[in-house]
């Protein structure tokens, strides 16, 4: 076992509430379609002038507050996000200007959905290796800016938020990483993608009005996808770590769609009941989705120290990772 631990969290999500119904006067959909294919019911999203750092940031402040640390004590800030403030600066570097803390290493970490749990096996190898002790892991998106609004199976999916950590070193031993495991594909990175904006296919007038600045989905293949690699992955990292379904206590997945949570959890065998949620309230926020669980759970005494939890993700890339942790 990785003696480290997540120490503390937090969670921010801006206040305006976009519901299923308000999507109904967008675009052709329906509060029933969006419910009963995707398990969302509302999502937050950012006023103008809201950047994915400002969410980070308000998330670590609580996070920083909840583990009686002050910002001179975070010795490195890494951001899981699929929608940055800029190409670069990175928005860990502007969180780390909102924080004052010039010097300390800062990154962003690219695995879209699967970002928090790639942020926090990198976290996790820096705690290791004794040269840090208190890193800041945020999971933040402004998905809101990245979507088209009229293409109803995307626009529908996904939400504004920011969760939080800090991670590490479990000192007397009792929490920490029983077995984790990352992985990709890049031959499938066409299935779901921001065509535009890079160096691929930089800015022009043609991109912007080909809304190719947005998020481009086959939908049914990631969906596919989705399910058998959240399935794969959590049975392997059960097999890891000498554990069954049974062993766990709560199953933290990312959540894109419920309907793949349910599928994946019918493969892993482990029932609903031992899931949560929170995509019927904050839909898709692809790094943010499993540190704003996690949040939700420890507040809502879902989690507690000694629990086995199970982690899932996958995103695009394609990426995909799990964990099981004793918390
Ligand atoms: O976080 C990153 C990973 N992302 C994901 O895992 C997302 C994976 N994909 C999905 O969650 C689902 O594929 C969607 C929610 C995007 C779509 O659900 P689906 O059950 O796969 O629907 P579909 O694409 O098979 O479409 C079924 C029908 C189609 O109409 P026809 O051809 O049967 O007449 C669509 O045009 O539903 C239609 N449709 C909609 N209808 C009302 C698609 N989007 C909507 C909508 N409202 N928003």
């Amino acid at each position: 076992m990785q003696a480290v631990k997540i120490l503390s969290t937090g969670s921010y999500l801006p206040p305006k509430v976009l519901t299923n119904f308000d999507l109904e006067k967008m675009v052709d959909t329906t509060d029933e379609w969006i419910r009963t294919r995707t398990g969302i019911s509302e999502r937050h999203i950012v006023e103008e002038g809201v950047f994915t750092s400002d969410l980070a940031f308000e998330a670590a402040k609580i996070a920083l507050a909840n583990a009686g640390l002050k910002a001179s004590d975070i010795d490195m800030i890494i951001v899981a996000t699929a929608s940055p403030d800029n190409m670069y600066p990175s928005t860990a570097c502007w969180v780390q200007k909102k924080f004052n803390i010039p010097g300390i290493p800062a990154f962003d970490i690219s695995a879209a959905c699967s970002g928090f749990v790639y942020g926090l096996s990198v976290a996790a190898s820096f705690i290791e290796s004794g040269k840090y002790k208190h890193i800041l892991l945020c999971g933040a998106e402004v998905m809101s800016k990245v979507v088209n609004w009229k293409d109803r199976e995307t626009c529908i999916l996904f939400g504004d938020g920011a969760g939080a950590c800090i991670v590490t070193k479990s000192e007397d031993g009792s929490s920490g990483i029983i077995s984790s495991y990352l992985g990709a594909d890049g031959t499938l990175g066409d299935l779901l993608i921001q065509p535009a904006g890079g160096t691929r296919m930089p800015a022009s007038h043609e991109t912007v009005d080909k809304n190719l600045h947005s998020v481009h989905m086959e939908g049914q293949e990631v969906f596919k996808h989705a399910v058998r690699t959240m399935a794969s992955t959590g049975e392997r990292v059960l097999k890891e770590a000498g554990m069954t379904a049974d062993d766990v206590d709560i199953y933290i997945p990312h959540q894109a769609n419920m309907r793949i949570v349910e599928a994946a959890c019918k493969r892993v065998k482990i029932p609903m009941s031992k899931t949560y949620s929170i995509i019927h309230k904050y839909g898709n926020v692809p790094a943010a989705s499993i540190p704003l669980t996690i949040d939700d759970a420890i507040r809502a005494n879902k989690i507690k120290r000694g629990d086995i939890v199970l982690m899932t993700a996958f995103g695009a890339g394609f990426t995909w990772g799990g964990m099981v942790l004793k918390w």
